[in-house]
């Protein structure tokens, strides 16, 4: 991320949401599996604004726990994303220079675009510049007005414009760059005369202008990043607009996606060359998977997974806080939790690691080559040792020894034989 200078940053997320439908605010609706306030504090965080100001509202504690430290101030009534941006004004103090501004709802705005917003209002020493897009659909979006010069002249909510306005396709994002002195003057011009009865952030571009001051504008690359979240059906949209995001990422980084629309893969993981992910497979965040392995179908990855190169697990196999070794083949409904297993190991269908025992979780230690039989249950703390074999349905618990070469049957299990031991 190029230096853009010392700029602050207030992220309003006071909003109810009522067309979410929902008890939960708004802001605090999950978009592959992080909540959308998450996401807008992700696009800011490289440009390190400070202060970032979050402007809490509606249930403003529970947001406030999603503000990853940044500072919060409270709009007690909810009078508007203008009325919303004077609330954070105390959390700048004396502040003088360029202050973004982005909206909770609006969790899609690429780092670089919002990049070339700040380099664009930077540049051309606007009094503010806005993130616009041209769209298919405009309807409920703020529509961009321009004079015959084509220089921005305001922006109209949908509540007020007229049937000419309401044909504009430029609209207002929702993330812009002011000069925080022309930004509090103008709001304090700001009326709440429209239908709404709300003090609208947007009327700021109006009154600007008519001081002769100069709007600025980038219009974005891609209709998806301009998308406000305001219902359950924008947010299933937003959902496999991340998603298809994400999986961008691995497929061009060499993975094969059989089927992206029936699969979940975290942005946030590692995934080595030629592996491939069948369909129905869901890879949650903090896994690291290995090159030329295969995953799924129906497989369940959960964090803190790290699967060597050349892994196989298969359908109804779910993995958490685990570690498996090169080669190892997990294939047909397992569940292996707290695991550590090692090289070439072959789990059979059906093996659980009973991991938790009401209390605590417990580690099962699997050594290389070990021979799992089907149906085996592991009563954790258990150690299995090298290349040693468990019989198809047997229950291992801790006072199991199941030394290097042995094999192990029955409930409990109890040693069977030693196998001779051949070498490698
Ligand atoms: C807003 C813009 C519109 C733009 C659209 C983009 C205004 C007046 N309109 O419309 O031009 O095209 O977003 O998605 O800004 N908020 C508060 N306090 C309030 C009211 C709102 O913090 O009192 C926050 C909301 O939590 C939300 C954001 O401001 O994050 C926008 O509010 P919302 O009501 O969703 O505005 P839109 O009608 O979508
Ligand atoms: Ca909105």
């Amino acid at each position: 991320m190029g230096k853009i200078g010392k700029t602050a940053c207030i992220i309003l997320a006071a909003g109810r949401g009522t067309r979410m439908k929902s008890s939960m605010p708004k802001v605090l609706h999950r978009i592959a599996g992080r909540t959308m306030i998450e996401h807008v504090l992700d696009i800011a965080k490289p440009f390190r604004f400070r202060p970032t100001v979050v402007v809490t509202g509606y249930k403003a504690g529970d947001v406030a726990q999603y503000a990853g430290g940044s500072r919060t101030v409270r709009q007690i009534k909810l009078a508007g994303s203008g009325d919303a941006v004077m609330r954070a004004r105390g959390a700048l103090g004396r502040y003088k220079g360029d202050v973004v501004i982005l909206y909770g709802d609006t969790p899609l705005v690429q780092q670089a675009t919002l990049q070339k917003l700040v380099i664009r209002h930077k540049a051309t020493d606007a009094a503010c510049t806005v993130l616009t897009a041209r769209l298919k659909d405009p309807s409920g979006y703020g529509r961009i007005v321009r004079d015959e010069g084509n220089e921005i002249t305001g922006i109209v909510e949908e509540q007020e414009a007229s049937l000419y306005d309401k044909g504009i396709d430029e609209v207002n994002v929702g993330a812009y760059c002011f000069k925080a002195d022309n930004l509090f003057k103008a709001l304090k011009k700001v009326r709440a005369n429209n239908k709404k009865k709300e003090y609208y952030l947007t009327d700021t571009i109006d009154i600007l202008r008519k001081n002769n001051l100069k709007i600025e504008s980038l219009c974005a690359d891609s209709e998806e990043e301009a998308m406000g979240v305001n219902s359950r059906e924008e947010l299933s949209k937003a959902e496999d607009i991340v998603r298809r995001r994400a999986q961008k990422k691995f497929l061009d980084n060499g993975v094969t996606i059989i089927d992206p629309l029936n699969t979940y893969i975290d942005v946030s993981c590692r995934i080595g060359r030629d592996t491939v992910i069948r369909p129905y497979t869901i890879i949650e965040k903090d896994v690291t998977i290995g090159s030329n392995c295969t995953i799924g179908p129906f497989a369940r990855i959960r964090p803190g997974t790290r699967l060597a190169d050349k892994v196989e697990i298969g359908n109804f196999a779910e993995l958490t806080r685990s570690r498996v070794g090169i080669g190892t083949k997990i294939k047909h409904q397992s569940y292996i939790g707290d695991a550590v297993i090692g090289k070439k190991v072959n789990i059979g269908a059906g093996t659980i690691t009973a991991n938790f025992d009401g209390k605590n979780k417990h580690k099962t230690v699997i050594k290389d080559g070990a021979f799992i039989g089907s149906g085996t249950i592991f009563v954790a703390p258990v150690i299995v040792g090298k290349k040693a074999v468990t019989g198809a349905g047997s229950v291992i618990t801790k006072k199991t020894k199941v030394p290097d070469n042995s094999v192990v049957v029955g409930i409990p299990a109890r040693i069977l034989k030693k196998k001779k031991k051949k070498g490698d």
